[in-house]
């Protein structure tokens, strides 16, 4: 992040993210040495934590004088509802690695995985149970639609869905949802003005979808993500350039349909579909659309007063495009 960030600001940025590190291992301690360790796996594998930055980001936008220890509360229950989803994706998604570590599903089992889950989620809860009934109401409607959007995106689409429309409501609900939450909880813990929440969920639940966007183009392209590229591929979950690819009537892109529409699961093959797609037009079109929904959330921060924190919003929001991990 930083360069354009004012350095006091990034320094009261890590320092925070610094305290919610340690409390987040602290949330994961169970009644049982297994249990602890299987929680923390996954929270110490790393992270970008890009949830907790963005509840301490948004919180410069209330009242100055406001509790720090509901921050911290607040980006725990964001961070800890995420890495919770986490343990269950890798389940569903049969994922061998998650942060560059083996996922809890491969290096115990789907059952293990599942309940330690379920483990973190009750720990959110709790965690927010002490913040307010304004959370606990947002955290579970949040929480509601992410899980609604990871089953929308296991069903598929259903007959007369239009199957562009059903992915981009899929990346809404299972990721901008939380995004959006994050930002708004930085504003809540600082007491701001409703105009202000609604411009940090706008802003939020649009580089939400920004952020699953490129992070499904980073699944064709990437090389650096302690995940396994080319899962979405091998698993025929749809992402915007495959999408794109499949609304194509140009018939020179018929072979490239029909592999990407095949069985690949054997790696070889898998390492075909990926070389092929990487050099298609579509991943720039998709880079384009990306582009325009960045534009998009930047117009929300019209509404917010200039300054540091806007400063770094702008700055996450160029390096969401941007990224290459
Ligand atoms: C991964 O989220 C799941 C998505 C919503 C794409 P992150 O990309 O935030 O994962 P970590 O927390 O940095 O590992
Ligand atoms: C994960 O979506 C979204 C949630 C965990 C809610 P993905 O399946 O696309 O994320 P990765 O690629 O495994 O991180
Ligand atoms: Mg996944
Ligand atoms: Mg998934």
């Amino acid at each position: 992040m930083t360069n354009a960030v004012d350095e006091a600001f990034a320094a009261d940025l890590t320092a925070r993210l610094e305290v919610i590190e340690d409390r987040l291992l602290a949330a994961a301690v169970a009644n049982s040495p297994f249990v602890t360790e299987a929680s923390r796996h996954i929270i110490s594998a790393g992270g970008k934590r890009f949830r907790p930055l963005l509840v301490a980001v948004a919180s410069d936008f209330g009242s100055p004088d406001f509790d720090e220890e509901d921050l911290v509360k607040a980006a725990l229950v964001v961070e800890l509802t995420h890495v919770a989803s986490l343990y269950h994706d890798d389940v569903m998604d049969d994922a061998d690695l998650r942060r560059g570590a083996p996922s809890a599903n491969r290096r115990w089992d789907n059952s293990i995985a599942i309940l330690v889950g379920d483990f973190l989620f009750a720990r959110a809860s709790s965690t927010v149970a002490t913040l307010g009934t304004d959370y606990v109401m947002l955290q579970a409607e949040t929480f509601a639609r992410l899980v609604q959007g990871q089953i929308a995106e296991t069903r598929g689409p259903q007959p007369g869905d239009d199957p562009l429309a059903h992915y981009l409501g899929v990346v809404a609900d299972k990721t901008g949802s939380l995004i959006a939450t994050s930002a708004v909880f930085g504003g809540m813990v600082a007491g701001a003005e409703q105009n202000v929440l609604d411009a940090l969920a706008n802003f939020g639940e649009e580089i939400g979808m920004v952020f699953q966007l490129s992070d499904d183009i980073i699944d064709i392209t990437g090389t650096a993500t302690g995940k396994t590229p080319g899962t979405d591929l091998r698993e025929g979950v749809p992402t915007l350039p495959t999408l794109m690819l499949r609304a194509s009537d140009d018939p020179s892109d018929a072979p490239l349909k029909a592999m990407i529409a095949s069985d690949l699961s054997d790696d070889a093959r898998l390492r075909e579909a990926l070389d092929a797609l990487r050099a298609h037009p579509v991943i720039e079109r998709a880079r384009a659309e990306i582009e325009r929904r960045a534009e998009l959330a930047r117009g929300y921060l019209t509404e917010l007063p200039d300054g540091p924190a806007k400063d770094a919003l702008l700055q996450i929001t160029h390096d969401l495009v941007n990224r290459s991990a």
